[in-house]
């Protein structure tokens, strides 16, 4: 039973399902954990909020008085604030989420953000520490980790991609695998997966790459052209890392699946299988799309990072490497095209997208053409954000397939931005 309950009545062991009042007067990122250890009872007791949230069902029950017994439902829907602990609380200025105080909840989340991705970095050492060192690893320590990024994606997925693309080179591997494990939760979330299928893609991501423990850190880092004994070593990690997993006895399919296949191509040249594209699972694909993007948006020492849309647009250009619909739905889950795609939008236009400026918040993009009408249209310049929530990116396109007339000369033009100069 779910119930709402003080935070003095939290015990330990109540599995925690929700924090009453602001994300902001509780010190906890997740909100669905047990309460497993005093130091975080405390923290509930001290937390300012009206009530706790707890599933009976999932953790120890509350043996509160009749009043709290009650099945969150059937309660109003404020309860009143509890008295002489919240006498602290300092007067909350009325609920204007714009300006100061916006900003400041926005900080506060970020350094939220990056403390929790820094914790996962730490975590994703010890684990690469122990498969170097021959002991057992210890997947089951990834599970917390995985809830906490897709919590952190669920609640701002701008804000944790943000972060852990920034990575210094020395901690790239721990660092790349956090990156990987975020990016396939969050289109494993475009994607509408379940809870489970979405825990097992951010599984798969963390674990990817831990087959590297075999090859040696100045190949790893190496400028130059492998050497072919270099390249065997390197060509080895997926299925170094698969037998490690494999090992550990804790692991799901896809977490194995993905670590083995992630480097497959979709035209039979990939290692270590050379598998075709029909044999490569919709998790190993999207994982060598997610790995190849962060690995091309990271600096490492022998490169410097590449910017989203440079990186994208020339994943997108690789013939061959990527499943191509399912690298636009990457693209469509991280809010970013390569310029100088066509693309379809929602309102049955086709548009080409733009460079993008420093300042906007969504595709910038070029509407020309009516796909209902099949029909020119004169040029509308757009920016897709949250302020333009009618029309969106629905798909890729190929203006000759949808007898654009003179797509060449229109394309220059549209490109260069001369769309204020071109005739209505
Ligand atoms: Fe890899
Ligand atoms: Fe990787």
């Amino acid at each position: 039973m779910i119930r709402q309950i003080p935070p003095e009545h939290v015990k330990l062991g109540m599995f925690i399902c929700g924090f009453g009042g602001s994300w902001f007067d509780h010190p906890f990122w997740r909100t669905r954990f047990v309460i497993a250890s005093h130091d975080d009872l405390e923290k509930v007791h001290a937390a300012d909020v009206p009530y706790v949230i707890i599933d009976e069902s999932r953790g120890a029950k509350h043996e509160g008085a009749a009043s709290d017994a009650a099945p969150a439902a059937a309660r109003p829907p404020a309860i009143p604030a509890p008295a002489p602990r919240h006498c602290r609380r300092v007067p909350v200025p009325p609920p204007d989420r714009s300006g100061a105080l916006a900003q400041s909840i926005a900080r506060q989340r970020r350094r939220q953000v990056q403390q929790m991705v820094g914790q996962a970095r730490q975590t994703m050492r010890g684990l690469f520490d122990d498969a170097r060192m021959g002991r057992a690893v210890r997947v089951a320590d990834t599970h917390q980790l995985v809830d906490d990024i897709a919590q952190a994606v669920a609640n701002s997925p701008r804000t944790v991609l943000d972060i852990v693309r920034l990575k210094s080179k020395d901690e790239y591997t721990f660092a790349h695998s956090v990156a990987v494990c975020t990016l396939m939760i969050n289109v494993a979330t475009f994607l509408g997966l379940s809870e489970a299928e979405t825990r097992d893609y951010g599984q798969a991501g963390l674990l990817h790459d831990l087959g590297k423990i075999g090859i040696p850190q100045d190949v790893l880092n190496k400028p130059d052209m492998l050497t072919r004994e270099e390249f065997a070593v390197v060509r080895d990690h997926p299925e170094h890392g698969f037998r490690l997993l494999q090992a550990s006895g804790d692991v799901c399919a896809t977490a194995l699946d993905v670590c083995r296949h992630h480097h497959e191509r979709q035209d039979g040249n990939g290692y270590p299988l050379g598998l075709a594209a029909h044999q490569i699972s919709r998790a190993a694909a999207l994982g060598a799309i997610c790995d190849c993007y962060d690995a091309l948006t990271s600096d490492r020492i022998y490169k410097q990072a590449w910017s989203p849309p440079q990186a994208l647009a020339a994943m997108w250009s690789w013939e061959g490497h990527f499943d191509r619909d399912l690298l636009f739905t990457f693209m469509q889950s991280i809010g970013v095209f390569p310029p100088g795609m066509v693309v379809r939008l929602r309102s049955n236009r086709l548009a080409l997208v733009q460079p993008g400026r420093r300042q906007d918040t969504g595709p910038h993009v070029t509407a020309f053409f009516c796909t209902r009408e099949r029909e020119a249209l004169p040029p509308q310049d757009m920016l897709l954000d949250d302020t333009n929530p009618l029309d969106s990116i629905v798909g890729h396109a190929c203006p000759h397939e949808w007898g654009v007339p003179q797509w060449q000369q229109l394309r220059l033009r549209l490109w260069r931005g001369a769309v204020d100069a071109l005739p209505a």
